[in-house]
């Protein structure tokens, strides 16, 4: 996945103001920084949800934007956890997990199977009939990671995935998350202020007043890569 000088511009503020980066396989990049800096609008933009005013974002080698295929991107190769888990209140977990199957030609029976499938990964077997309300905020949430899996995606983005989770449920959702990337070979893109992250990422950038800083600091892997931080020393 690759960004090129990607700009968004809300009225007269700048969300993200010329941005690169490059993202491999299986990678899991942790983009920190203050509210307002820009990390949302940023995520948004990997994941088609914005288009860019300037520059242009690539999964494999293809602009998401220029092919007028928008939705078909990111239906196939990007899955999203947000903060909030966004589950339909009136559908079971199982009815929940099965929503981005719906419209994409999968057989019903296919699609339960393959939602079953997920909240067995997750471990809520046991809840798949229950509605949201019937579930904690963590249980809500492993079933937004199971719905956020169902189409197979190569790219997984969690924006702030644990930040309504006390510490415990947080550690569980994360090394659940975790577990799902190797599993998986997923690459993961996660905006999160949890420390609990840090540890675990491959790469960290920081936003500041949409700008990408970075990367900081090599996280779990290799050698400490040269911090780059135009923030003035204090
Ligand atoms: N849809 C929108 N309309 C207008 N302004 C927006 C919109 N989305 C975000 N912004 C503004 O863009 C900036 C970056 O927001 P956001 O990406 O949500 O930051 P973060 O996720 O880091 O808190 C903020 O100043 C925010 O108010
Ligand atoms: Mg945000």
């Amino acid at each position: 996945m690759r960004l090129s000088g990607v700009s968004k511009r809300y009225g007269r503020i700048s969300a993200v103001l010329a941005v690169d980066l490059q993202i491999g396989p299986g990678e899991f990049v942790w983009i920190t920084g203050r509210s307002g800096s820009g990390k949302s609008t940023l995520l948004n933009l990997i994941g088609g949800l914005e288009t860019p005013d300037e520059g242009e974002v690539l999964i494999d080698s293809h602009p998401v934007w220029r092919e007028g295929n928008i939705s078909e991107h990111r239906r196939k190769l990007v899955g999203f956890v947000f903060q909030h888990h966004l589950l339909l209140p009136m559908l079971s977990a199982r009815a929940n997990v099965e929503v981005p199957l719906i419209g994409a030609g999968v057989h019903r029976r296919e699609r339960a199977r393959r939602a079953l499938d997920l909240l067995a990964e997750v471990g809520l077997t046991d809840r798949a009939e229950h509605r949201p309300e019937e579930l904690s905020g963590g249980e809500r949430q492993r079933v937004a990671v199971a719905r956020a899996l169902v189409n197979e995606p190569r790219l997984l983005l969690a924006d702030e995935p644990t930040g309504a989770l006390d510490t415990a449920t947080s550690e569980r959702l994360l090394d659940l998350l975790f577990s799902i990337r190797e599993r998986h070979r997923t690459t993961m893109v996660m905006v999160s202020y949890d420390p609990l992250v840090e540890k675990r990422a491959d790469r960290i950038y920081r936003m500041l007043d949409g700008r990408l800083e970075g990367p900081l600091q090599s996280g779990a892997q290799g050698a400490p890569a040269a911090i780059v931080t135009r923030t003035p020393p204090s």
